[in-house]
């Protein structure tokens, strides 16, 4: 099967492309060719285990470019596209919403349309639990509730897939989104909160925590993402959506404590901060759809991906220093200096 994978040098595009190509497979079956703008969210080291893969091969380019993406279906004749690339955090899109309307929407729509010239057998376009908005106890998101994104990067995100969705509707093209919830695990950029807690935890600094903390995520391992990904490709129908929930779902305070527990630092290092404009307050999915169609399940459970997840940071701090410095100080300074 050949692969074109968008957004592969990213925290979940890469951890994708590892599961594809890296030694847990054996031989792998599959070629992969990975676009990627490289922003400030895309980082090649990130890949650097499949690098050398015979079967793999990076394209430095922009997913908005018609011309690129284009020439690229043509030359790769790809039998399914993977959608990644994204702008993806919500704070970034309240402080600029621009750079998410152009990727996730724009981009998006310019890989459909490459995909209906060249006729791609199949296309999977790598979603969010976002899109459904703040959901009250005790309901939980299946993949027919109404959709009421509340910020820049969920509204984006909710437009490409209602946009990827009438492509199959429209064209009969054979499209499927995914949504899944909150990823956490190795190589995620540290804005997020799981990362940024840990490697502030880690420097003994501050960890801002928005409003009261009792905002409720339900935590997804990556991998445990990438396999679900690879299960809808291999046996879900084209034009579904399938809902990829987390395995914990659990306040923000008390994911923030767990990780002060593990590294030995003291609760005081919490610190209360202007909360976030239009914060949902609980994201909960049903991914009843995909366990019953793919046999899919989460396999790894949060305080153990969590453990793992802290000794990754311990084990690599060269990796977040280096992806700290520069543009990501301007950022920190922006978002946090007057909250
Ligand atoms: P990320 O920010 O870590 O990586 C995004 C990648 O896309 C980077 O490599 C970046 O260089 C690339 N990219 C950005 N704009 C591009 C463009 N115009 N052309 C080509 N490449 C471009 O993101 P992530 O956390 O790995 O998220 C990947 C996807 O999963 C996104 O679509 C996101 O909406 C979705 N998602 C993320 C989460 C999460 O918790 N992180 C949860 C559910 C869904
Ligand atoms: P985030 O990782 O940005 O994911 P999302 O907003 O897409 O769910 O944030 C997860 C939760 O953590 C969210 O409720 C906002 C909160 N948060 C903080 O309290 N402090 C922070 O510095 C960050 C980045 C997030």
């Amino acid at each position: 099967m050949r692969f074109l994978v968008t957004g592969g040098a990213g925290f979940i595009g890469s951890a994708f492309l590892r599961l594809l190509l890296g030694p847990a497979r054996g031989e792998s079956s599959f070629d992969v060719v990975n676009l990627d703008k490289l922003t400030y969210a895309g980082n090649l080291e990130n890949l650097a285990s499949i690098a050398g893969h015979p079967r793999y091969r990076f394209v430095h380019g922009d997913i908005c470019d018609a011309g690129v993406v284009n020439a690229l279906v043509a030359d790769v004749r790809p039998d399914v596209i993977v959608n990644f690339a994204a702008e993806s955090h919500v704070d970034r899109s309240i402080l600029s919403p621009a750079p998410a309307f152009e990727t996730n929407l724009r981009g998006t729509f310019t890989l459909l349309e490459a995909a209906r010239l060249h006729k791609t057998p199949r296309f999977l376009h790598v979603s969010t639990d976002e899109v459904y908005g703040s959901i009250d106890p005790p309901h939980e998101a299946d993949e027919n509730y109404p959709l009421r994104a509340s910020s820049p990067y969920s509204a984006s995100k909710a437009g490409s897939d209602l946009l990827a969705l009438s492509y199959f509707a429209t064209y009969k093209m054979p499209v499927m989104v995914t949504r899944a919830s909150n990823n956490y695990g190795p190589y995620q950029f540290p804005e997020k909160l799981i990362p940024l807690m840990i490697s502030n935890a880690l420097e003994g600094k501050a960890l801002p925590i928005y409003g009261a903390g009792m905002q409720v995520r339900d935590w997804l391992h990556v991998e445990d993402h990438c396999r679900a990904i690879l299960a809808a490709i291999e046996r879900g129908r084209p034009g579904e959506i399938y809902n990829i929930g987390g395995s914990r779902a659990l306040p923000n305070v008390e994911v923030v404590k767990l990780i002060l527990d593990a590294v030995g630092k003291p609760h005081s290092l919490m610190q209360t901060v202007v909360d976030r404009p239009g914060h949902d307050r609980r994201y909960a999915l049903s991914s009843e759809k995909l366990v019953r169609e793919t046999g899919w399940q989460a396999a790894i459970p949060f305080e153990e991906g969590l453990q793992a997840t802290i000794e990754w940071y311990r084990n690599n701090a060269a990796w977040t220093a280096r992806v700290k410095s520069g543009e990501y100080q301007h950022y920190y300074e922006r978002n946090y200096a007057n909250r």
